[in-house]
């Protein structure tokens, strides 16, 4: 049945009946910085997509609900296949992971095989089962400077991620062209003129961002890195040029502090992921209830694209995730 002619009852309390379920069901919510307010306010832990990753594969609920993206759903049961998981929109995707088709993907490897392949989580589950190394934004930079100096490498599938990595560790990695919808369209000339009255307000940008972004800003970094650094820094405003979900998480990790979102080329909310935003507070509580769109994948594809997420935790260790919520 489609979610749309669904009934939900409009005297029920939203938030309530999620708590209930929540404990009925031994289910945990996990929320991407993305999404919108009322989900992170009801989700039991917040973060970014290697937070996300250690929480989905650490936790012992029965059930996992995954607010965020497919791949991120993926992810979870590819590292918890014990665990029922839960997708509130099974169409919610990315383009990143829709750039990079596995047969396509395969075939540029095999042109390529004397090089090693580090692919960014932002991808499927059959293009993990390619890869030798994942990364996220959050520890990229130092999985690349864990390859040795000699070894080529290719980098799928976003390529401003990649221009970016290359830039900061001198690396040539063969990159994949794709790239993210929300990141690729702030504008640059926007972006100029809003730092010229407010120069007070360091640019706090993702890496998903084109390089004529990237040149302005003061600090670059993954989502849980641009909190901690509008955190750590002394600054009262912030000029933030990443998905406009993370605001509401910035907010309540600095009271007190402004932050101004970044303009987009054109006049639309383009800087909110569709994918994303394709979840909604309804949708959660009808998932918890009716304990559907279930996330199944073949035992087969979860071990291959197992062993490169293993592989990225092992090598990163030593970063911490933020402290969650
Ligand atoms: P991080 O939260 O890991 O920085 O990822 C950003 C993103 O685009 C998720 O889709
Ligand atoms: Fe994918 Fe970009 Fe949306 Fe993240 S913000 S899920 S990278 S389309």
């Amino acid at each position: 049945m489609a979610i749309a002619t669904q009934s939900i009852d409009p005297s029920l309390d939203l938030f309530d009946e999620i708590e209930r379920l929540k404990t009925e069901r031994n289910a945990v919510i996990l929320a991407h910085y993305y999404q919108e307010p009322d989900i992170q306010d009801v989700a039991d832990f917040v973060g970014d997509s290697l937070g996300l990753a250690r929480q989905a594969a650490a936790t012992d609920a029965d059930i996992i609900v995954f607010a965020g993206v497919h791949f991120m759903a993926e992810t979870a049961k590819i590292l918890n296949p014990s665990r029922t998981v839960l997708i509130p929109d099974m169409e919610a995707g990315c383009s990143l992971a829709d750039s990079c088709p596995a047969g396509a993907f395969r075939k540029f490897k095999a042109a390529h095989p004397d090089h090693i392949v580090i692919t960014y989580i932002n991808s499927s589950a059959a293009v993990k089962a390619e890869t030798d190394i994942i990364c996220t934004s959050t520890n990229a930079e130092a999985i690349v400077r864990q390859i040795p100096a000699g070894q080529p490498i290719i980098f799928a599938p976003d390529k401003n991620l990649g221009a970016y990595l290359n830039k900061v560790t001198g690396r040539k990695m063969l990159l994949w062209d794709g790239t993210c919808i929300v990141h690729e369209m702030f504008s640059e000339r926007k972006l100029v003129q809003l730092k010229t009255v407010n120069p007070d307000s360091p640019v706090l940008a993702h890496p998903e961002c084109e390089e004529a972004i990237l040149r302005h800003a003061d600090f670059v970094g993954s989502t849980s890195g641009i909190i901690k650094a509008a955190r750590e820094m002394p600054n009262e405003q912030f000029i933030v040029v990443t998905e406009s979900g993370i605001l509401h998480a910035m907010e309540k990790a600095c009271p007190g502090k402004r932050f101004i979102p970044a303009p987009p080329t054109n006049q639309c909310a383009c800087n909110e992921c569709p994918h994303m935003k394709r979840n909604t507070l309804e949708k959660i509580y009808l998932c918890l209830r009716n304990g559907t769109p279930e996330l199944v994948m073949e035992e087969s594809l979860r071990l291959a694209a197992l062993r490169p997420i293993e592989k990225m935790l092992a090598m990163s260790k030593s970063i911490p995730s933020l402290p969650v919520k």
